[in-house]
């Protein structure tokens, strides 16, 4: 018996899972206007149901990548890497800077987990492969492919909010650098503008090895700064809406 309720409890809230995916996509994506949001899902499952999700190479996202173009926002774009939350803390209380996160693709999948299974035309939320088991999973797929069409479009001068509390704060095998970066094209991108977030007790500044790394990544033409910034004085401006972005560090 026993056996018997936990399998039930077990079906039921995996069940549950299971359908809070499509009204959550739903609902961030009405958040935008001019979209058929239906047709936006009915696009996006197309890109794995019924798919083994190891093997969804980023290429099944493109249908739902063109039916959203991401627009370019020239000197406002915002790349990271390992400052998440600092980052989106900072553009949801400031009209400064866009990430991949604020646009409509990047902001309905924000946070999720999904993935089909081979013989079934359901959308999981668990179970489903994790970012590195395997490299063609759905969900890791799709972050290369959005981040991909992000970069494409990324114009004049471009920030990357960068970890200055980790060694590695640029490194390759993140999204960052092994994708957005070596889609930066002159003279289409100007300058990047690393902001390396510090800490009191900080790991690295400027003259980090893997930034030098990075500078000579970058396509020929394109300048590049670093700036070292402590997490307080970017809190700072994201709480004092006063401060002129250009004031912000
Ligand atoms: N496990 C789970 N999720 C991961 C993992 C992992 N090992 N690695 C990356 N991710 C997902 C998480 O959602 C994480 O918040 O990718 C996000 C970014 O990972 P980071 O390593 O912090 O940074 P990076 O790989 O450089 O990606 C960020 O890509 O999303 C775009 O434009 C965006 O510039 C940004 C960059």
């Amino acid at each position: 018996l026993l056996l018997i309720i936990v399998a039930v409890v077990l079906g039921l809230s995996l069940r549950q899972n299971t359908n809070k995916l499509k009204p959550t996509f739903i609902a961030r994506c009405q958040e935008f206007k001019g979209y058929d949001c239906e047709k936006m899902w009915d696009v996006f499952e197309q890109a794995y149901v019924g798919r083994d999700p190891c093997d969804v190479p980023m290429e099944a996202y493109d249908p739902f990548i063109a039916a959203a173009p991401l627009k370019p926002a020239c000197n406002r774009m915002m790349f990271w890497s390992k400052t998440k939350n600092l980052v989106h803390d900072f553009t949801e209380k400031r009209d400064c800077y866009v990430t991949v996160e604020d646009s409509l693709l990047g902001s309905v999948l924000d946070g999720l987990t999904w993935c089909g299974k081979e013989g079934s035309s359901e959308t999981f939320t668990t179970g489903c492969p994790r970012w590195t088991d395997c490299v063609n999973n759905t969900v890791r797929s799709f972050w290369n492919r959005v981040s991909t069409a992000f970069a494409d479009v990324a114009c004049g001068d471009v920030t990357a909010m960068l970890n200055g509390s980790i060694v590695t704060p640029f490194h390759p095998a993140s999204i960052f650098a092994s994708i957005e970066v070596k889609r930066f094209d002159y003279p289409r991108v100007q300058s990047l503008n690393v902001v390396l977030v510090t800490q009191k007790k900080t790991v690295t500044n400027c003259t980090n090895a893997s930034l030098k790394d990075l500078q000579k990544e970058l396509d020929q033409g394109i300048t590049y700064n670093c700036e070292e910034v402590t997490e307080t004085q970017i809190q700072d401006c994201s709480s004092h809406p006063e401060k002129p972005c250009g004031a912000c560090w």
